[in-house]
């Protein structure tokens, strides 16, 4: 039997996935391990593997058929637009992607003024901004701490996550627009589904199971 290959994003996402699969019977005992250095895991008696990658790299293994199945946050597959199947809302990490900034700046961001927009997310934004609010818009690419730019005069607004309101609080900033609703999903490779169809598939049924009964209590 040949091995399916299950690539999950480095962190806590990657914990909360593990935890669920456990519940379906899907164990990875040597991924417990805290002081491993170990990047592919085996689970031999399922014929499974596991591994773990930077979140915005899972869609990628997934396109490519190195991993059968992942698991990562609709914001990584927005942004990177791979040719995967999103299959399953795990409902988990619920937040949403938003345009963020100061109060001051609700004016400017409707008034067809040109305006500058830092994002770790800049297929998301220039999405939204050219595609739906039809505006021309100067995009600045960030890796983190966005909600630095319009504090320090890099950018009017930003297009980031937010899921409890905390870090815009805490820096004076608002939400100013809501573009979608964000969670984790399990994603697929096209052929591994055909190749593969009943493994698959019936990894995704009991998880989906196992999310019903929860969500019963
Ligand atoms: C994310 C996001 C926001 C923050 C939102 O950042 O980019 O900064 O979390 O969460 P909150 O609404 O609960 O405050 P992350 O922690 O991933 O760090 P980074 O911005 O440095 O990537």
């Amino acid at each position: 039997m040949r091995y399916i290959t299950i690539a999950l994003a480095k962190g806590r996402l990657a914990k909360q996935t593990l935890a669920l699969l456990e519940q379906t019977g899907i164990t990875c005992e040597e991924m417990k391990d805290k002081d491993t250095r170990k990047l592919i895991f085996v689970n031999e008696e399922l014929k499974l593997k596991f591994f773990l990658s930077k979140t915005s790299d899972v869609p990628t293994y997934v396109e490519y058929g190195a991993a059968d199945l992942g698991v990562v946050g609709s914001d990584t597959i927005l942004e990177e637009g791979r040719k995967i199947l999103d299959v399953l809302d795990l409902g988990l990490g619920k937040c949403d992607m938003c345009v963020a900034g100061p109060e001051s700046a609700r004016e400017k961001l409707n008034s067809g003024r040109p305006i500058r927009i830092a994002s770790k997310y800049p297929n998301i934004a220039k999405n939204y901004f050219y595609n739906v609010k039809h505006q021309t818009v100067e995009i600045v690419k960030l890796n983190g701490s966005v909600e630095l730019a319009p504090i320090v005069g890099l950018s009017d607004v930003i297009v980031d996550i937010v899921e409890t309101g905390t870090t815009l609080k805490e820096n004076g900033l608002v939400v100013l627009e809501k573009i979608c609703p964000l969670s984790a999903r399990v994603v697929v490779n096209e052929a591994s589904l055909k190749l593969e169809r009943e493994r698959i598939t019936k990894i995704i049924k009991d998880l989906k199971q196992t999310l019903n009964t929860e969500n019963e209590y």
